[in-house]
């Protein structure tokens, strides 16, 4: 299995099982369950989607437990985000985290703002840290719509959110850089901000960790090439792992907030208009729709169901 050919849950069933089941194992024996997938696929520093989505499941409610145990660190990683974020919101505007895992950021950064969003809306390709988000969420009162998405096919229209930001959610993406920030950069209409660990502003011994882990590289020079006015570009003044040194890379765009309007889905697999029905998402022009599971709508291509006469 190689990250090229196993994006998808339904490639090759037996290769499949014997990942799920070891990375299962792996993790079980307190092992790394990343490690153990790009040891069975023979590749150094290459992260498959399939891989990255069991390892990350496998630790949905550890980022919650987290925070209970350490709040103030939690703070103050979402303070120092929320600084950033709130001069780029207008109040009533939109904002997406992109791979928000258990939304323990997300929450903290909402309450945190002052321009609040008039929707604020998280994404992650695991249902199970989805749902621990959702849980999070209720928790702390913040309103804020989480769904399962791939984060190289947002399912949202072009332009259709006012600030898109990541943390430590490209990360482990490592040779898909381009493809990340294309991607962020079509659906934010006013910013992009990249909270990520930045292995050019790392040591040495940081540098080789991040390669070892598949982690990415160049995301400046990237951003930079593919036509991004990067605004600000540094190490963060709170990173929690020296040998994973946050940093921030702020794109600004030319759009204009706007203000209270819904970003529009889009069906990640034909590109068309979708629209929530409650219970399921429909994409009328194409009859394809996408289930939601105990609250989580399941956005990826692959969780699309041809069902031509769902609307009758
Ligand atoms: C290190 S965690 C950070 C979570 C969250 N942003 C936070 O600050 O707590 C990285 C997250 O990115 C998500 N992720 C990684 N690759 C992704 C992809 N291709 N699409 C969507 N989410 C992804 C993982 O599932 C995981 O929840």
């Amino acid at each position: 299995m190689n990250a090229e050919s196993d994006n998808t849950l339904r490639s090759n069933s037996d290769e499949l099982r014997h990942l799920i089941l070891g990375m299962r194992a792996a993790y079980a024996r307190g092992e790394n369950a990343m490690e153990y997938a790009r040891q069975m696929a023979g590749t150094i520093g290459n992260n498959s989607v399939v891989a990255t989505l069991i390892a990350y499941d496998l630790q949905a409610g550890s980022y919650v437990a987290g925070v209970r145990e350490n709040p103030e660190a939690n703070s103050r990683w979402c303070a120092q985000l929320a600084e950033i974020l709130d001069p780029l919101l207008t109040n009533g505007g939109t904002l997406l985290e992109v791979g928000c895992g258990e939304a323990t950021t997300l929450a903290g950064v909402v309450q945190r703002l002052t321009n609040t969003p008039s929707h604020a809306l998280g994404l992650d390709i695991s249902w199970s840290r989805c749902t621990e988000g959702q849980g999070w969420l209720a928790e702390k009162e913040v309103s804020a719509r989480l769904f399962v998405a791939d984060l190289f096919d947002i399912p949202l229209e072009d332009e259709s959110v006012d600030v898109v930001y990541t943390s430590h959610s490209i990360e482990p993406n490592g040779g898909r850089e381009e493809d990340a920030i294309r991607e962020l950069m079509r659906v934010a209409r006013r910013a992009v901000v990249l909270v990520e660990p930045i292995y050019e502003l790392a040591n040495e011994n940081a540098q080789s960790r991040m390669r070892s882990h598949g982690y990415v590289r160049g995301l400046k020079e990237t951003a930079e090439r593919l036509g991004a006015k990067v605004n600000d570009y540094r190490l963060l003044d709170h990173i929690s792992n020296p040998l994973n040194p946050s940093g921030l890379i702020l794109i600004e765009k030319s759009g204009v907030t706007q203000e209270g309007v819904a970003p529009a889905w889009l069906c990640p697999l034909t590109h068309t208009p979708m629209s929530d029905l409650g219970d399921v998402f429909v994409s009328e022009s194409s009859g394809l729709v996408y289930p939601v599971l105990r609250g989580i709508p399941l956005l990826r291509a692959e969780h699309g169901v041809v069902a031509s006469k769902i609307l009758g």
